[in-house]
């Protein structure tokens, strides 16, 4: 059965056709910048399970976001593999007619259910990994984890058709930068898609500085220099990663620079957190709680009123600003672990 649609703009005439679903704020690494141990040890207090979305209502969302015009939906947490029974989410997510399925995960736990998720209608994924060098990516995902896990996880995507993989390093001048050559040469021919992110921002643990970016210019230098590089024309509309592929034939990268190349302009995307929290832009501070209508009882038609509401009065477009002023203070933003990058 397809869903009738009724699209919605915002107030910059942008349409909403992403969700990212956030299942879980918990995560089995700690990346420096993202889940800094000093903020997110032992005393930290993630979301009590009572407070998470069930499966049901998270079902029952993605219906309502897919009558508005969503169109993609990438799971995310935290770590999505976390969350328990995650594969019977992604069946009743898959039910849902003309949506295009992914997640972002860490891959640690893709060995034991890459299978089961492709079984269960997962199309493709994308997995972090900042270094193949086992200190480099010890220290910044600070674990004991070797890196070979991570590939097992790559590898064990590929083999369950869940394709192209995609795998996101975001890089930090004077931690990883002498990683993205060694990365670029051991994805180039593989059949997966490299990409580079600029470090942003994000949250209001990690400590940010401009001088710790490696700008999406530098890496594309860097990796053209020694393997020549042509630009590709983008595959979607409001695609966040700027694609290069190599003139020799082995395969393409992306460059995801929302610090020096912002792309706010074309920006589709809305954020459900764990706990039913809608946020229209990643550095948000306040989120609006859909949970709290759920629980009263809310119908379909007024949860999508809901959220048509939220999406009629969105004006976001953070990294645009970002130079220019201040929006809010850091302190009030919501962490990547929380809203699912
Ligand atoms: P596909 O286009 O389907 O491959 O997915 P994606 O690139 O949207 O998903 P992914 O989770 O791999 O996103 C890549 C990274 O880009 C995120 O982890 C963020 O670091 C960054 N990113 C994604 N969306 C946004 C956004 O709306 N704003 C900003 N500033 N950064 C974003
Ligand atoms: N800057 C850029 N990317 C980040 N991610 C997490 N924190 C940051 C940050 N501060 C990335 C992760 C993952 C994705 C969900 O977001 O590496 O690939
Ligand atoms: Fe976990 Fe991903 Fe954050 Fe690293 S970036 S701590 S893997 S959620
Ligand atoms: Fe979208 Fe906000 Fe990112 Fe801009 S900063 S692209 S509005 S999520």
């Amino acid at each position: 059965m397809t869903i009738p649609v009724q699209p919605v703009l915002d107030r910059r005439h942008r349409p909403l056709r992403d969700l990212r679903i956030s299942v879980t704020d918990r995560c089995n690494l700690r990346c420096r910048y993202c889940m800094p141990r000093e903020h997110f040890g032992p005393g930290h207090r993630y979301l009590d399970a009572a407070d998470l979305l069930t499966f049901d209502d998270i079902t029952r969302l993605a219906r309502v976001f897919a009558s508005l015009g969503v169109r993609k939906i990438r799971l995310t947490g935290g770590e999505p593999l976390l969350r328990r029974g995650i594969a019977d989410l992604v069946a009743r997510l898959a039910a849902t007619p003309g949506l295009d399925l992914a997640m972002t995960t860490n891959g640690l736990l893709l060995p034991t259910l890459a299978e089961r998720l492709a079984e269960a209608g997962l199309r493709r994924v994308t997995v972090s990994l900042d270094s193949l060098d086992d200190t480099v990516f010890r220290a910044v995902a600070d674990t004991p984890v070797p890196v070979r896990r991570v590939l097992e996880g790559v590898d064990a995507a590929a083999r369950a058709g869940l394709t192209p993989v995609k795998v996101n390093m975001v890089v930090k001048r004077g931690v990883n930068d002498g990683c993205v050559l060694p990365m670029a040469e051991r994805f180039r021919g593989s059949g997966h898609i490299l990409r580079f992110i600029e470090y942003m921002d994000v949250g209001a643990t990690n400590e940010w500085q401009l001088g710790e970016v490696l700008t999406a210019a530098e890496i594309v230098r860097m990796i053209d220099d020694r393997h020549p590089l042509e630009p590709v024309s983008a595959s979607h509309s409001g695609e966040v990663a700027t694609r290069y592929r190599y003139r020799d034939g082995a395969g393409e990268i992306g460059v995801i620079g929302s610090v020096t190349r912002p792309f706010c302009g074309d920006c589709t995307r809305a954020r459900l957190s764990a706990d039913g929290k809608v946020h229209t832009c990643l550095f948000s501070s306040g989120g609006t709680d859909l949970r709290a209508l759920l629980r009263a009882g809310a119908s379909d038609e007024e949860l999508g009123t809901a959220v048509r509401a939220i999406w009629d009065a969105r004006e976001d477009g953070y990294s645009e600003l970002r130079g220019r002023r201040r929006t809010r203070s850091r302190e009030d933003r919501v962490e990547m672990s929380y809203i699912g990058g």
